[in-house]
Protein backbone atom coordinates (compact mmCIF):
# COMPACT_ATOMS: atom_id res chain seq x y z
CA UNK A 1 0.00 0.00 0.00
CA UNK A 2 2.98 1.74 1.06
CA UNK A 3 4.40 1.29 -1.99
CA UNK A 4 0.77 2.24 -4.24
CA UNK A 5 1.19 5.53 -2.41
CA UNK A 6 5.01 6.39 -3.97
CA UNK A 7 3.97 5.53 -7.07
CA UNK A 8 1.15 7.35 -7.15
CA UNK A 9 2.90 10.64 -5.50
CA UNK A 10 5.72 10.41 -8.33
CA UNK A 11 2.85 10.42 -10.70
CA UNK A 12 1.23 13.20 -9.96
CA UNK A 13 4.80 14.68 -9.58
CA UNK A 14 5.99 13.89 -12.82
CA UNK A 15 2.69 15.06 -14.32
CA UNK A 16 2.85 18.48 -12.38
CA UNK A 17 6.55 18.77 -14.39
CA UNK A 18 4.99 17.46 -17.78
CA UNK A 19 2.01 20.16 -17.65
CA UNK A 20 2.41 23.55 -17.65
CA UNK A 21 -1.05 24.38 -19.96
CA UNK A 22 -4.12 22.87 -20.87
CA UNK A 23 -4.72 19.56 -21.04
CA UNK A 24 -7.15 17.45 -22.52
CA UNK A 25 -7.92 13.69 -22.22
CA UNK A 26 -10.98 10.96 -23.15
CA UNK A 27 -12.40 9.24 -19.62
CA UNK A 28 -14.14 5.74 -20.99
CA UNK A 29 -14.75 5.19 -17.75
CA UNK A 30 -12.38 1.92 -18.36
CA UNK A 31 -9.98 1.75 -15.56
CA UNK A 32 -6.68 3.07 -17.32
CA UNK A 33 -7.97 6.20 -18.77
CA UNK A 34 -10.12 7.15 -15.17
CA UNK A 35 -6.87 6.06 -13.28
CA UNK A 36 -5.14 8.59 -15.51
CA UNK A 37 -7.85 11.10 -15.17
CA UNK A 38 -7.52 11.27 -11.76
CA UNK A 39 -3.99 11.32 -11.02
CA UNK A 40 -4.10 14.31 -13.98
CA UNK A 41 -6.85 15.79 -12.04
CA UNK A 42 -5.35 15.74 -8.76
CA UNK A 43 -1.68 17.42 -10.44
CA UNK A 44 -2.92 20.17 -12.50
CA UNK A 45 -6.85 20.43 -11.67
CA UNK A 46 -8.74 22.82 -13.24
CA UNK A 47 -6.06 22.93 -16.39
CA UNK A 48 -7.76 19.46 -17.15
CA UNK A 49 -10.39 18.70 -20.13
CA UNK A 50 -11.76 15.41 -19.11
CA UNK A 51 -13.59 14.17 -22.71
CA UNK A 52 -16.15 11.25 -22.90
CA UNK A 53 -16.59 10.30 -26.72
CA UNK A 54 -19.34 8.36 -27.70
CA UNK A 55 -18.01 6.43 -30.38
CA UNK A 56 -21.44 4.56 -30.47
CA UNK A 57 -19.64 1.25 -29.36
CA UNK A 58 -20.09 1.24 -25.98
CA UNK A 59 -21.56 -1.28 -23.90
CA UNK A 60 -25.19 -1.05 -22.74
CA UNK A 61 -26.01 1.78 -20.23
CA UNK A 62 -22.40 2.86 -20.22
CA UNK A 63 -22.27 6.34 -21.40
CA UNK A 64 -24.86 7.15 -18.02
CA UNK A 65 -22.69 4.67 -15.65
CA UNK A 66 -19.44 6.90 -16.60
CA UNK A 67 -21.01 10.37 -16.06
CA UNK A 68 -22.38 9.14 -13.05
CA UNK A 69 -19.34 7.58 -11.94
CA UNK A 70 -17.09 11.03 -12.92
CA UNK A 71 -20.16 13.18 -10.76
CA UNK A 72 -19.58 11.30 -7.96
CA UNK A 73 -15.34 11.96 -7.85
CA UNK A 74 -16.34 15.90 -8.76
CA UNK A 75 -14.64 16.19 -12.04
CA UNK A 76 -16.05 17.75 -14.93
CA UNK A 77 -16.66 15.56 -18.04
CA UNK A 78 -17.71 17.12 -21.20
CA UNK A 79 -19.93 13.85 -23.36
CA UNK A 80 -19.34 14.28 -27.06
CA UNK A 81 -21.59 12.28 -29.00
CA UNK A 82 -19.79 11.04 -32.26
CA UNK A 83 -21.09 7.82 -32.71
CA UNK A 84 -22.70 9.39 -36.36
CA UNK A 85 -18.91 10.24 -37.42
CA UNK A 86 -17.18 6.91 -36.44
CA UNK A 87 -19.98 4.85 -38.28
CA UNK A 88 -19.97 6.84 -41.39
CA UNK A 89 -15.82 6.83 -41.15
CA UNK A 90 -15.97 3.14 -41.05
CA UNK A 91 -18.26 2.17 -43.42
CA UNK A 92 -17.04 -0.58 -45.55
CA UNK A 93 -13.53 -0.82 -43.84
CA UNK A 94 -13.54 -4.66 -42.39
CA UNK A 95 -9.91 -5.40 -42.27
CA UNK A 96 -8.88 -5.00 -38.16
CA UNK A 97 -5.75 -3.16 -39.14
CA UNK A 98 -7.88 -0.64 -41.06
CA UNK A 99 -10.78 0.09 -38.46
CA UNK A 100 -8.07 0.65 -35.25
CA UNK A 101 -6.71 3.17 -37.69
CA UNK A 102 -9.76 4.72 -38.60
CA UNK A 103 -10.88 4.06 -34.56
CA UNK A 104 -7.36 6.05 -33.55
CA UNK A 105 -7.65 9.22 -36.23
CA UNK A 106 -11.44 9.68 -35.50
CA UNK A 107 -10.31 10.00 -31.86
CA UNK A 108 -7.87 12.00 -32.40
CA UNK A 109 -9.86 14.36 -34.72
CA UNK A 110 -12.41 14.77 -32.44
CA UNK A 111 -10.12 15.89 -29.90
CA UNK A 112 -8.70 18.51 -32.66
CA UNK A 113 -11.98 19.83 -32.35
CA UNK A 114 -12.60 19.81 -28.46
CA UNK A 115 -8.67 21.08 -28.51
CA UNK A 116 -10.09 23.85 -30.23
CA UNK A 117 -12.94 24.78 -28.20
CA UNK A 118 -10.80 24.39 -24.62
CA UNK A 119 -7.42 25.08 -26.24
CA UNK A 120 -5.08 22.30 -24.76
CA UNK A 121 -1.68 21.91 -25.78
CA UNK A 122 -1.52 18.33 -24.13
CA UNK A 123 -3.25 14.92 -24.77
CA UNK A 124 -3.06 12.57 -21.43
CA UNK A 125 -3.52 9.05 -22.49
CA UNK A 126 -3.73 5.95 -20.78
CA UNK A 127 -1.39 3.86 -22.47
CA UNK A 128 -0.39 0.81 -20.39
CA UNK A 129 2.64 -0.80 -21.05
CA UNK A 130 1.09 -3.90 -23.09
CA UNK A 131 -0.67 -1.04 -25.30
CA UNK A 132 2.76 -0.12 -26.79
CA UNK A 133 4.18 -3.52 -26.36
CA UNK A 134 1.63 -5.35 -28.49
CA UNK A 135 1.67 -2.66 -30.67
CA UNK A 136 5.19 -3.15 -31.69
CA UNK A 137 8.06 -0.71 -30.29
CA UNK A 138 11.61 -0.91 -31.24
CA UNK A 139 12.34 -4.77 -32.65
CA UNK A 140 8.84 -5.80 -31.58
CA UNK A 141 6.48 -7.42 -34.20
CA UNK A 142 3.35 -6.02 -33.96
CA UNK A 143 0.66 -8.50 -32.92
CA UNK A 144 -1.89 -5.63 -33.08
CA UNK A 145 -2.06 -1.74 -32.98
CA UNK A 146 -4.23 -0.10 -29.92
CA UNK A 147 -6.30 2.26 -30.77
CA UNK A 148 -4.31 4.80 -28.60
CA UNK A 149 -0.70 3.76 -30.30
CA UNK A 150 -0.74 2.65 -33.36
CA UNK A 151 -3.78 4.83 -34.61
CA UNK A 152 -1.94 8.23 -33.73
CA UNK A 153 -1.97 9.86 -36.72
CA UNK A 154 1.44 11.71 -37.27
CA UNK A 155 0.24 15.01 -37.83
CA UNK A 156 -1.32 14.90 -34.30
CA UNK A 157 -0.67 18.75 -33.07
CA UNK A 158 -1.04 17.80 -29.16
CA UNK A 159 1.85 16.59 -26.73
CA UNK A 160 1.20 13.36 -25.92
CA UNK A 161 1.95 13.07 -22.17
CA UNK A 162 1.18 8.85 -20.56
CA UNK A 163 1.19 8.67 -17.18
CA UNK A 164 0.63 5.01 -16.67
CA UNK A 165 3.07 3.63 -19.79
CA UNK A 166 5.40 1.81 -17.75
CA UNK A 167 2.53 -0.33 -15.42
CA UNK A 168 0.65 -3.82 -16.22
CA UNK A 169 -2.78 -4.16 -15.73
CA UNK A 170 -2.17 -5.29 -12.44
CA UNK A 171 -0.08 -2.21 -10.94
CA UNK A 172 -2.95 -0.03 -12.44
CA UNK A 173 -5.87 -1.65 -10.30
CA UNK A 174 -3.78 -1.35 -7.09
CA UNK A 175 -3.62 2.37 -7.65
CA UNK A 176 -7.17 2.17 -8.99
CA UNK A 177 -7.91 0.73 -5.38
CA UNK A 178 -5.39 3.40 -3.79
CA UNK A 179 -7.64 5.84 -5.88
CA UNK A 180 -10.57 4.42 -4.65
CA UNK A 181 -12.19 4.17 -7.88
CA UNK A 182 -15.38 2.78 -8.89
CA UNK A 183 -13.90 1.38 -12.06
CA UNK A 184 -10.47 -0.75 -9.57
CA UNK A 185 -12.66 -4.00 -10.61
CA UNK A 186 -14.70 -3.21 -13.54
CA UNK A 187 -13.46 -5.99 -16.37
CA UNK A 188 -11.36 -4.37 -18.96
CA UNK A 189 -13.22 -3.17 -22.12
CA UNK A 190 -10.86 -2.54 -25.35
CA UNK A 191 -10.33 1.34 -26.34
CA UNK A 192 -12.07 0.64 -29.99
CA UNK A 193 -14.99 -1.00 -27.92
CA UNK A 194 -17.44 -2.93 -29.40
CA UNK A 195 -15.90 -1.90 -32.55
CA UNK A 196 -13.25 -5.23 -32.10
CA UNK A 197 -15.99 -7.38 -31.27
CA UNK A 198 -18.10 -7.08 -34.20
CA UNK A 199 -16.36 -8.90 -37.01
CA UNK A 200 -16.67 -7.33 -40.62
CA UNK A 201 -19.16 -4.65 -41.32
CA UNK A 202 -19.85 -2.62 -38.53
CA UNK A 203 -23.26 -1.43 -39.21
CA UNK A 204 -25.46 0.41 -36.40
CA UNK A 205 -27.38 -2.90 -36.64
CA UNK A 206 -24.83 -5.38 -36.11
CA UNK A 207 -23.09 -3.19 -32.76
CA UNK A 208 -26.60 -3.70 -31.67
CA UNK A 209 -26.54 -6.95 -31.58
CA UNK A 210 -22.96 -7.46 -30.30
CA UNK A 211 -24.44 -4.88 -27.37
CA UNK A 212 -27.04 -6.94 -26.26
CA UNK A 213 -24.51 -10.26 -26.44
CA UNK A 214 -22.24 -8.31 -24.66
CA UNK A 215 -24.93 -7.54 -22.40
CA UNK A 216 -26.09 -11.29 -21.78
CA UNK A 217 -22.90 -12.61 -20.82
CA UNK A 218 -22.01 -9.88 -18.72
CA UNK A 219 -25.25 -10.24 -16.39
CA UNK A 220 -25.39 -14.22 -16.76
CA UNK A 221 -21.82 -14.41 -14.99
CA UNK A 222 -22.44 -11.92 -13.05
CA UNK A 223 -25.23 -13.43 -11.08
CA UNK A 224 -23.39 -17.23 -11.49
CA UNK A 225 -20.34 -15.48 -9.28
CA UNK A 226 -23.21 -14.10 -7.11
CA UNK A 227 -24.35 -17.05 -6.46
CA UNK A 228 -21.31 -19.23 -6.43
CA UNK A 229 -21.77 -21.19 -9.53
CA UNK A 230 -18.33 -19.94 -10.73
CA UNK A 231 -15.43 -17.67 -10.49
CA UNK A 232 -16.55 -13.98 -11.85
CA UNK A 233 -13.58 -14.20 -15.05
CA UNK A 234 -10.89 -11.38 -15.61
CA UNK A 235 -12.70 -10.36 -18.72
CA UNK A 236 -16.09 -12.02 -20.40
CA UNK A 237 -18.19 -10.72 -23.03
CA UNK A 238 -19.26 -12.04 -26.57
CA UNK A 239 -18.89 -11.04 -30.22
CA UNK A 240 -20.26 -11.27 -33.50
CA UNK A 241 -18.84 -13.12 -36.39
CA UNK A 242 -20.27 -12.47 -39.87
CA UNK A 243 -20.65 -15.97 -40.42
CA UNK A 244 -23.73 -17.27 -41.28
CA UNK A 245 -25.28 -20.53 -41.22
CA UNK A 246 -28.56 -22.36 -41.60
CA UNK A 247 -30.96 -22.34 -38.53
CA UNK A 248 -34.62 -22.95 -38.46
CA UNK A 249 -37.19 -20.26 -37.27
CA UNK A 250 -40.84 -22.48 -37.25
CA UNK A 251 -41.37 -24.22 -40.62
CA UNK A 252 -38.59 -21.73 -41.65
CA UNK A 253 -34.81 -22.37 -42.85
CA UNK A 254 -33.08 -18.94 -42.36
CA UNK A 255 -29.67 -18.24 -42.16
CA UNK A 256 -28.11 -15.75 -39.14
CA UNK A 257 -25.11 -14.78 -37.93
CA UNK A 258 -22.83 -16.46 -34.77
CA UNK A 259 -22.37 -14.85 -31.52
CA UNK A 260 -19.20 -16.26 -30.12
CA UNK A 261 -19.10 -15.98 -26.12
CA UNK A 262 -15.83 -15.37 -24.29
CA UNK A 263 -14.42 -15.43 -21.04
CA UNK A 264 -11.07 -15.27 -19.74
CA UNK A 265 -8.86 -15.39 -16.23
CA UNK A 266 -5.55 -13.90 -16.66
CA UNK A 267 -3.59 -11.29 -14.21
CA UNK A 268 -2.16 -8.53 -16.96
CA UNK A 269 -3.82 -9.50 -20.02
CA UNK A 270 -0.54 -10.47 -21.89
CA UNK A 271 -1.27 -14.23 -21.41
CA UNK A 272 -4.99 -16.11 -20.28
CA UNK A 273 -7.03 -19.08 -20.33
CA UNK A 274 -10.42 -19.39 -20.98
CA UNK A 275 -12.72 -19.54 -18.09
CA UNK A 276 -14.66 -23.41 -17.28
CA UNK A 277 -18.21 -21.62 -17.31
CA UNK A 278 -20.83 -24.21 -16.30
CA UNK A 279 -23.01 -25.78 -18.95
CA UNK A 280 -26.24 -24.61 -16.97
CA UNK A 281 -24.98 -20.80 -17.16
CA UNK A 282 -23.84 -21.77 -20.86
CA UNK A 283 -26.95 -22.77 -21.64
CA UNK A 284 -28.71 -19.75 -20.22
CA UNK A 285 -26.62 -17.58 -21.84
CA UNK A 286 -27.38 -19.26 -25.33
CA UNK A 287 -31.19 -19.53 -24.63
CA UNK A 288 -31.34 -15.64 -24.33
CA UNK A 289 -28.82 -14.59 -27.14
CA UNK A 290 -30.96 -16.72 -29.41
CA UNK A 291 -34.47 -15.33 -28.35
CA UNK A 292 -33.17 -11.48 -28.01
CA UNK A 293 -31.36 -11.98 -31.54
CA UNK A 294 -33.94 -13.99 -33.16
CA UNK A 295 -33.76 -13.59 -36.53
CA UNK A 296 -30.33 -11.90 -36.85
CA UNK A 297 -28.14 -14.75 -34.86
CA UNK A 298 -28.83 -18.53 -35.31
CA UNK A 299 -25.55 -19.96 -33.30
CA UNK A 300 -23.88 -19.15 -30.35
CA UNK A 301 -20.70 -20.89 -29.86
CA UNK A 302 -17.71 -20.73 -26.92
CA UNK A 303 -14.11 -19.95 -27.29
CA UNK A 304 -11.94 -22.66 -25.59
CA UNK A 305 -8.55 -20.93 -26.68
CA UNK A 306 -5.92 -19.79 -24.39
CA UNK A 307 -3.67 -16.93 -25.05
CA UNK A 308 -1.13 -18.10 -26.46
CA UNK A 309 -2.14 -18.57 -29.06
CA UNK A 310 -5.58 -16.74 -29.35
CA UNK A 311 -5.59 -13.22 -28.02
CA UNK A 312 -8.58 -12.36 -25.83
CA UNK A 313 -10.32 -10.10 -28.47
CA UNK A 314 -11.47 -11.54 -31.80
CA UNK A 315 -9.45 -8.64 -33.61
P1 LIG B 1 -5.80 -9.08 -26.55
O1 LIG B 1 -7.04 -9.18 -27.39
O2 LIG B 1 -4.67 -8.41 -27.26
O3 LIG B 1 -6.19 -8.07 -25.39
O4 LIG B 1 -5.41 -10.36 -25.93
C1 LIG B 1 -5.44 -7.87 -24.21
C2 LIG B 1 -6.23 -6.88 -23.37
O5 LIG B 1 -6.21 -5.59 -24.02
C3 LIG B 1 -7.53 -5.19 -24.37
N1 LIG B 1 -7.43 -4.59 -25.72
C4 LIG B 1 -7.32 -3.26 -25.95
N2 LIG B 1 -7.28 -2.22 -25.10
N3 LIG B 1 -7.08 -0.73 -26.95
C5 LIG B 1 -7.19 -0.94 -25.62
O6 LIG B 1 -7.19 0.04 -24.86
C6 LIG B 1 -7.11 -1.74 -27.87
O7 LIG B 1 -7.03 -1.50 -29.06
C7 LIG B 1 -7.23 -3.07 -27.32
N4 LIG B 1 -7.27 -4.30 -27.90
C8 LIG B 1 -7.38 -5.22 -26.89
C9 LIG B 1 -8.37 -6.46 -24.35
O8 LIG B 1 -9.75 -6.19 -24.10
C10 LIG B 1 -7.70 -7.25 -23.24
O9 LIG B 1 -8.12 -6.83 -21.97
Amino acid sequence: MLQTQMLVDEAIEALQSQIDDTAIIACSGGIDSSVAAVLAHRAVGSLLHCVYVDTGFMRKGETEDVVAMFADMGIELKVVDASERFFRNLEGVTEPEAKRHVIGEQFIRVFEEEQAVCGAKYLVQGTIAPDWIESGGGNRDVIKSHHNVGGLPEDVNLTIVEPLREFYKDEVRQIARELKLESSERQPFPGPGLAVRVLGDLTPERVEACREACHIVETHLQAAAAAGKCDLPWQYFAALLPVRSVGVHGDARVHGETVVVRAVSSLDGMSARYSPIPHEVLTEISTEISNTLKGQVNRVVYDITNKPPGTIEWE
